[in-house]
């Protein structure tokens, strides 16, 4: 019940103890297309592009960034978080000139900011907000920033590392050109791959380049050589186990289907908020943009942080996230996360920490 990699199905485990097949197998090949079809169905987008990166979510992040960005773009940058500063940072080192919207940890992007911020950039080329921060348990809408974006000329790339699986997520509908997530949130896979879907949009952005993408790893031009619809050229070797998980995780998303999972996770944090009402501790995210599958609680006045944690830990088989920055020592973050979301977990939870406290 941390901030992930969350718990795992079973029968994703057992997917992953399946014996490999080669990275061009016939078989592995209809899987990848399986995969792929699989993802344009979470991410509600018709983009051609939508694959999953190797590596974690970073990798994702890194992806876009290294795909998007040529040395000098101007690039906006929402930060509220870890995973927002993460991104300047990785901006930066792509050679981008970064032009941060800052604001309080906990809260969220507001359109007005971003609208300012783009007024005084000359020659916007990409904005990136963080869907849903991790690090605070808030949640941007990104419909009302997407529209400013596009009037501005710019593409707009989302981080749905957490979001996605666990609350809405509407890439087509909102007009998000480049996205990256990752599996071991919401979609409740082992950590090691980074889902990723371009638009047509980035894609032209991406063919119009003077020079190729420094990255030879997450160059797209490459990748779609494996991961396209034409004859498989080896890249590199995929993670195999890794996919197998994927694919298995993916099932499971659209076997329970995508609004009843996100109305699960919905019906929990309000569980989780009702027990934490009684208790007297309240949740720090910005009210009316809560996370509903990473609630931020504050830690009350004159109690052990670190110490019940730990107990959690130890005594009742419990794991919760400390606070990052700003909120270290503030606040506990604790996760319901794809499978770990369940009534009885957070009952489990609210009755050792009632007993702690
Ligand atoms: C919002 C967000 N973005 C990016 C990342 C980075 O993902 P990873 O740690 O899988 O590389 C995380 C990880 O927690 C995250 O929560």
């Amino acid at each position: 019940m941390g901030p992930g990699p969350s718990d795992v199905a079973p029968s994703v485990l057992s997917a992953m103890a399946q014996p490999l097949v080669g990275h061009l197998d016939p078989s592995f090949i209809n899987m990848m297309e399986e995969i792929k079809g699989m993802l344009r169905k979470v991410f509600l987008t018709e983009n051609e592009m939508t694959f999953p990166i190797s590596g974690t979510g970073s990798a994702g992040m890194e992806f876009c960034f290294a795909n998007l960005v040529e040395p000098g773009d101007e690039v906006v940058i929402g930060i509220n978080g870890v995973f927002g500063t993460r991104m300047a940072e990785v901006a930066k080192r792509c050679g981008a000139i970064v032009t941060k919207v800052e604001t309080d940890w906990g809260r969220i992007i507001e359109p007005q900011a971003v609208a300012e911020t783009l007024s005084s950039v000359k020659n916007p080329k990409l904005v990136a907000i963080v869907h849903a921060e991790t690090s605070t348990g808030a949640l941007t809408p990104v419909e009302e920033i997407s529209k400013l974006v596009h009037d501005a000329g710019a593409l707009l790339l989302i981080d749905t590392v957490t979001s996605l699986g666990g609350c809405p997520v509407r890439i087509d509908e909102w007009n998000v050109d480049a996205v990256y997530s990752g599996t071991q949130k919401c979609l409740s896979c082992p950590p090691g791959l980074s889902p990723v879907s371009l638009s047509a949009r980035a894609m032209e952005k991406i063919k119009s380049r003077k020079d190729s993408v420094q990255s030879w790893y997450l160059d797209v031009n490459l990748l779609a050589n494996y991961w396209g619809d034409g004859a498989r050229v080896y890249h590199h070797t995929a993670p195999i186990s890794m996919n197998y998980a994927l694919h298995e995780s993916l099932r499971l998303i659209l076997e329970e289907g995508l609004e009843n999972r996100w109305d699960r996770h919905k019906s929990n944090h309000l569980r989780l908020r009702a027990g934490l009402d009684e208790l007297g501790l309240v949740l720090t995210a910005q009210e009316g943009h809560r996370l509903w599958q990473l609630n931020a609680v504050g830690v009350p006045e004159g109690a052990d942080e670190a110490g019940i944690r730990t107990t959690l830990l130890n005594e009742h088989g419990i794991e919760i996230g400390p606070g990052l920055g700003p909120l270290q020592g503030k606040v506990w973050r604790v996760g319901l996360m794809g499978h770990s979301s369940s009534p009885e977990n957070v009952d489990r939870f609210l009755s050792a920490l009632k007993s702690l406290l």
